[in-house]
């Protein structure tokens, strides 16, 4: 009986050593994909999906932030209702209008940070069209 005891507890260390890893492997993952660059088409343009296009443009066609037509009129076009600025300075999220501006001016903070950090990571990648 004595004997089943050693491989018994490098059964347990290998278990252990393959938690461990998997753990840091999830980790190495999470900690990439928050770190890499979101995309326009993939990551922006489903906030405005889901939030955004109930009124722009049917309410405000100033702004269409529909597919296929937001990014041309965001990136480096004025703000209608502030022409000092532009929505989109790409490189500078600290002055862009869609982001300086709260969206909905009933001020229900329609962006969580999530969003918010999204969007401003994209601006300040260069808010490429990709
Ligand atoms: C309930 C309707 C409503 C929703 C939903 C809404 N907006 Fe607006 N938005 C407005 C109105 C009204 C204005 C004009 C406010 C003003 O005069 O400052 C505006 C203005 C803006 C402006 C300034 C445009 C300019 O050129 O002056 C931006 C940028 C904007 N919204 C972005 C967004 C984004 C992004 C979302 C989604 C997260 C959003 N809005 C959701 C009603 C809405």
């Amino acid at each position: 009986m004595q004997r089943l005891g050693l491989p018994h507890r490098r059964g347990l260390i290998a278990v252990a050593a393959l938690v461990a890893g998997c753990a840091v492997a999830t980790l190495v993952i999470v900690i990439g994909s928050r770190g890499s660059t979101p995309r326009f088409a993939a990551d922006v343009q489903p906030i405005f999906d889901g939030k955004c296009i109930s009124c722009h443009p049917v309410a405000y066609p100033y702004l269409d932030l529909r597919r296929g037509k937001s990014y041309a009129d965001l990136v480096r076009v004025s703000a209608a209702t502030r022409p000092a600025f532009e929505r989109v300075v790409p490189g500078k999220p600290e002055f862009s209008y869609l982001l300086i501006h709260p969206p909905d001016p009933s001020l229900r903070g329609v962006l969580t940070r999530d969003d918010r950090e999204t969007i401003a990571a994209w601006i300040k990648a260069g808010a490429k069209d990709d």
